[in-house]
């Protein structure tokens, strides 16, 4: 069975399709490696051995996208492929919706014209926005978000479900990530960052290498246990099986959201602490000023993804930081250029 896998070389895409081809299932990947790089390829076909088919182009373009359609029987879209960085979209919000909104619109189209009307999608628990009381459910409102890549994933899970409204064919899933960490336990692919990196564990993961002097934990004085913010942090492995559950539903049509976290909080000095375990080095940090837009804690509900996907996460914090650690040792600069 013939998955298209937008995004699939970047960090969670990556994952999955390893997953997928575990499970029996053919990935086709498009990816423009605008945040990733081709050397991808091998380590996915060094774990598995098979190499996956590759396009390299971009989801805004309807041509290719008709062409790959044209070329391969699809059965089902997981859609990865997108911009990612909260901060970045603060600064350039057209180019956020530009490649988020409008192209998975455009790829939905192109679905529609080939009669693919399977998708999973790519959302956030940033939709749950800044009113909700956690944990957070699936059927609590959306909105209330402090930023434009939050608003990108709100619109798109909105167009989708208008979409399967409109031609009630469709089955939608839509997967809210919580916190994505960890990498294969090969220490062949994980999540490479480019630049200084905006989220909590590839920071701490540079700092462990010597990359980076000290970790800044943005604010303590969060009404958590410790202060710092809290989340929900989910192995990339644990998620990347989430999809393969979910490809499952896909020939039940409707609109199906879940939750994918652990549905376990903690902090950020908890994440500091198990990652100082797994690697037995000091990893310094400094308190600083809370980091505009942050939220002091949320997690998931994960109880209907369990009961509807059979799905649940099993990998500890203690399973995340080592799995981190591992890639970060194994990888220091991330994925060569060329392989
Ligand atoms: P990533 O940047 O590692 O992967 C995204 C991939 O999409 C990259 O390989 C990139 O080159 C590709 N891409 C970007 N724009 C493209 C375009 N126009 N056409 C074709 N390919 C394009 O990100 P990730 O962490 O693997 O995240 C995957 C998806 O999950 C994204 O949609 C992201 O918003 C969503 N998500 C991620 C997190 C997280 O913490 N990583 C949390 C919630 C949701
Ligand atoms: C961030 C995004 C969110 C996105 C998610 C993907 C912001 C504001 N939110 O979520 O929209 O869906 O990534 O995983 O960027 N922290 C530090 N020091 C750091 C980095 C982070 O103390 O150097 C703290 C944060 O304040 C937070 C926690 O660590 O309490 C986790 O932060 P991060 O990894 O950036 O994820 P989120 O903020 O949850």
């Amino acid at each position: 069975m013939n998955i298209l896998v937008t995004g699939g070389l970047g960090y969670i895409g990556s994952h999955t399709c390893i997953k997928l081809i575990e499970a029996g299932y053919t990935p086709i990947i498009l990816d423009n490696l605008y945040n990733s790089k081709k050397s991808v390829l091998n380590r996915i076909a060094t774990i598995t051995g098979k190499m996956p088919i590759f396009y390299q182009g971009d989801i805004r373009d309807t041509v290719y996208l008709t062409t790959l359609f044209s070329q391969h029987p699809i059965q089902a879209v997981i859609h990865f492929a997108g911009l990612k960085a909260v901060g970045e979209s603060v600064k350039n919000p057209l180019d956020y919706y530009e490649v988020n909104v409008q192209g998975s619109i455009a790829l939905a189209q192109i679905m529609r014209q080939h009669q693919v009307k399977t998708i999973i999608f790519s959302s956030s628990a940033t939709v749950y926005g800044e009113k909700n009381p956690v944990p957070y459910f699936e059927h609590y409102p959306t909105g209330n978000i402090t930023n434009p890549y939050g608003w990108s994933k709100f619109m798109v899970e909105q167009c989708l479900i208008d979409m399967q409204k409109a031609d009630p064919e469709w089955s939608v899933v839509l997967l809210r990530y919580f916190n994505p960490v960890g990498a294969h336990p090969s220490g062949l692919i994980g999540e490479d960052p480019q630049g200084i990196p905006n989220n909590l564990m590839p920071y701490i993961s540079q700092v462990a290498i010597g990359k980076r002097e000290y970790v800044s934990v943005f604010g303590d004085d969060y009404p958590t246990k410790d202060g710092t913010g809290v989340r929900d942090y989910v192995h990339v492995e644990d998620l990347a099986l989430g999809h393969v559950a979910a490809l499952k539903k896909h020939d039940q049509a409707g609109v199906h959201i879940y939750n994918l976290g652990n549905g376990v909080a903690k902090s950020v000095l908890d994440v500091i602490q198990a990652y100082h375990q797994a690697c037995q080095r000091v990893i310094p940090y400094k308190i600083e000023a809370r980091r505009p837009g942050d939220l002091p804690a949320f997690w998931a509900d994960v109880t209907k993804a369990k009961q509807e996907l059979n799905w649940q996460a099993h990998h500890t914090l203690s399973d995340m930081v080592q799995d981190s650690w591992n890639w970060q040792q194994k990888n220091p600069h991330g994925y060569p250029d060329e392989e």
